[in-house]
């Protein structure tokens, strides 16, 4: 028997894709929706894809009604947070505007249950480690406050209108399908990991490491690191919760261990054999010392655990997409 309908927005997309690959497993069908913004075609391999902008509510409303979608996962977004800086209103209307339209077209079809990708950046920069869900959500870019007036509006539509949710926030995505299926291909680059191993193949200039002087054990910022694929599992098990009646929740999705850029560099090193070349830079404004959830909520109430994030897995399996050999697997 074909599993329940899944319709997947931004699913060409990094993290997306990570999660119609789990879905599809699972027994799930993901339908993808997707712009190509930012997202690659060749990467929607685990159902069908539909080349539509989610800000066309009617158009949106047609294909869920068509596919007969259970459950939405929204993953489709503007994510880079300079540009958000920068480029404000492009994320209000992407973000914001997109989740308008999504709602709306939930509403159209009939469709009650959705699992939300929010970030670690609705917390902006907690005094507070490790940050737990009651954190006070206090975003300091426009990219993070798209992302919580997202989650307030999901709110809302659920007291309106019996919508029920999951919302999940992320902490730092990284690595990739360790079959090699799927990768990480931003552009323009911005996560670490990937700039630092770019860095260590030569693909770019030395990598540089904004501020050296942090309150942390080596003074660069600390950050938690956790494997697409363990974000794509906890998309899976909040479908199961939602299918079982479960409750509205909001859950971090990290590991609840943090990682310095310069251990970053390390693992680098210990994985390939290569050395990361890279430069002390100024600090960043708006850059804090350190970010690390706090997991527990997401165990009790979703059953989840990272799995696959230790810091030398997720390197094992990003390094390859990168043009770097596998020297040492110490994770296996
Ligand atoms: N990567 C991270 O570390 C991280 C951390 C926290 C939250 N998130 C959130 O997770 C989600 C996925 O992030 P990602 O890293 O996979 O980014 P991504 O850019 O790889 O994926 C986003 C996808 O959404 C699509 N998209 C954007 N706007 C669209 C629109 N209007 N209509 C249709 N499709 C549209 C893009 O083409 C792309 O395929 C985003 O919502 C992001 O904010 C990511």
């Amino acid at each position: 028997m074909r599993g329940p309908r899944v319709l997947v927005t931004g699913g060409a997309g990094f993290i997306g894709s990570h999660a119609c690959l789990q879905l599809s497993e699972a027994g799930y069908q993901p339908i993808v929706v997707d712009n190509l913004r930012t997202g690659h075609a060749d990467a929607v391999k685990w159902g069908p894809f539909v080349a539509l902008d989610i800000r066309n509510s009617t158009a949106l409303a047609e294909v869920m009604q068509q596919h007969n979608i259970e459950l939405v996962m929204h993953f489709a977004a503007a994510a880079y947070v300079g540009e958000s800086v920068t480029h404000p209103g492009l994320y209000y209307d992407n973000n914001v505007g997109g989740m308008i339209a999504l709602l709306a077209a939930m509403q159209q079809a009939g469709v009650k249950d959705l699992v939300f990708s929010s970030s670690c950046a609705t917390y902006g920069s907690p005094q507070q480690q490790p940050i737990t869900e009651d954190t006070p959500q206090q975003p300091i870019n426009p990219y993070g406050r798209s992302k919580l007036i997202c989650e307030e509006m999901i709110r809302d539509q659920a007291a309106a209108h019996g919508l029920r949710f999951v919302m999940l926030r992320y902490f730092n995505a990284c690595g990739a399908d360790p079959q090699g299926r799927l990768s990480e291909r931003h552009d323009p680059e911005t996560h670490l990991i990937p700039l630092a191993l770019m860095a260590a193949a030569g693909q770019r200039p030395p990598l540089s490491v904004f501020g050296t002087d942090y309150d942390t054990p080596d003074g660069t910022c600390v950050r938690d690191y956790i494997h697409v694929g363990d974000l794509a599992r906890a998309h899976v098990l909040a479908a199961k919760s939602l299918a079982q009646g479960g409750r509205n929740l909001a859950l971090n999705l990290g590991t609840g261990t943090g990682h310095s850029i310069l251990e970053i560099i390390a693992g680098i090193e210990v994985v390939t054999g290569c050395s990361t070349p890279w430069h002390a830079a100024p600090r960043r404004a708006g850059d804090p010392a350190m970010l690390v959830a706090d997991t527990r909520a997401a165990g009790r109430l979703l059953n989840f655990a990272a799995r696959h994030s230790g810091l030398l897995t997720i390197l094992r399996d990003a390094a390859p997409h990168f043009g770097l050999e596998v020297q040492n697997d110490l994770c296996a």
